[in-house]
């Protein structure tokens, strides 16, 4: 089975892809799967990786995609998969057919609908979640609202729009009545992004100003976020084999090391800031309580394939759990340190089934 791996792209988020599809091309066994490497450099220029590139932060150096032989995805009557392009040819092409797709992508142009449509286009199976829930699974303001409607709890938020209802980046627009309500700290975030790029944790409103332009360089929409008081317990979703239902990982937390705020992008991928329990140190009860939430925000987002769900697990007035959805990712991490494929590893199913299970999944 051919395998195209494509990683990098076009958002913020292209080192981390890089770091991700490193992991996944090593994970699928070479007695299975021929990996064709595809990287998509930042300026979304498609091109043949070169199969011994080094994808990993080395020394705190984030990897990206340079050059490589110019490729194009196609589908169309001559066949599908990728054309090796000839730039002094306008016609004449090489044509490296696929058997499936794994967009090893995040964030904009890539775990947003974006390349899924693309994909759909060809007619080429790909790992992971459709158009809808790629797209809905990106913006948090419609992941919230599709949440909610499937009652599952969500934290409080505002998303920053004028009077008419228009987006906007003004800072003003979020009113004292919503300021007293959401209470501080808030986090301000681009609402479509991900490995906290963009995200401000604000402790003072003076701050906030400052915030919103640095969320609003990521994403033209800003969401503020009432910070949820909690354990972070991480839960990830696989479909099963066969009848790709939603089976879901033992949750893992993330404890933050003393003096650490929050779990920002260098937390995440530069420094040694946090540690993880995988599996989280929860009762049967905390962890089936976490599956089923995961599972049903899964379904409620229409979700294939895999995702990851993030949640917040704090205590009520009257000692209580009351748990939270932070947010879902479509197409989570696959890094050294990231969690979906630790989670699994600790539920039984190693990298290597984890990923054999997706790729055979798409071609179902
Ligand atoms: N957005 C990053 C890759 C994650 O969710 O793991
Ligand atoms: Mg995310």
């Amino acid at each position: 089975v051919r395998v195209a791996v494509v990683f990098g792209g076009r958002s913020a988020e292209h080192a981390i892809s890089c770091v991700s599809a490193g992991s996944v091309m090593a994970a699928l066994d070479p007695e299975r799967y021929e990996v064709v490497p595809v990287g998509i450099a930042k300026d979304g220029r498609w091109v043949l990786a070169d199969p011994g590139q080094q994808l990993a932060i080395t020394d705190g150096a984030l990897p990206e995609v340079a050059g490589g032989t110019a490729v194009s995805l196609v589908g169309d009557p001559e066949g599908r998969g990728l054309a090796v392009l000839d730039p002094g040819q306008a016609v004449g092409r090489a044509l490296t057919e696929v058997d499936v797709v794994f967009p090893v992508l995040h964030g904009a142009y890539g775990e947003d609908g974006t390349i899924q449509g693309l994909l759909e286009m060809t007619g080429l199976p790909y790992v992971g979640s459709g158009v809808f829930a790629s797209a809905a699974s990106m913006d948090k303001e419609f992941t919230k609202k599709l949440l909610a409607a499937a009652g599952l709890p969500q934290g409080d938020h505002v998303v920053l729009r004028d009077a008419d209802g228009a987006i906007s980046a003004d800072p003003d627009v979020l009113d004292d009545a919503a300021r007293d309500r959401l209470g501080l700290p808030v986090f301000v975030k681009p609402a479509r992004a991900g490995s906290s790029i963009g995200i401000t944790r604000v402790t003072d409103w003076s701050q906030f100003p400052a915030a919103v332009a640095e969320a609003a360089a990521v994403d033209e929409k800003v969401i503020v976020e009432a910070a949820v008081p909690g354990r972070e317990i991480e839960c990830g979703v696989l479909a099963a084999r066969g009848t790709g239902l939603p089976e879901a990982s033992l949750p893992a937390e993330i404890r933050l090391r003393d003096g650490v705020d929050w779990y920002d992008f260098a937390a995440k991928y530069l420094d040694d800031a946090a540690e993880f329990d995988i599996p989280a140190d929860l009762t049967p009860e905390q962890t089936a309580a976490v599956q089923a939430a995961a599972r049903r925000a899964y379904l409620a987002l229409d979700c294939r394939g895999l995702a990851r769900v993030d949640f917040f697990l704090g205590t009520g007035e009257d000692g209580e759990d009351l748990l939270v959805i932070n947010e879902v990712n479509t197409m989570p991490g696959f890094t050294p340190i990231s969690m979906f494929a630790r989670m699994w590893a600790a539920t039984g199913v190693d990298f290597a089934e984890l990923v054999d299970r997706l790729v055979s999944g798409a071609l179902a």
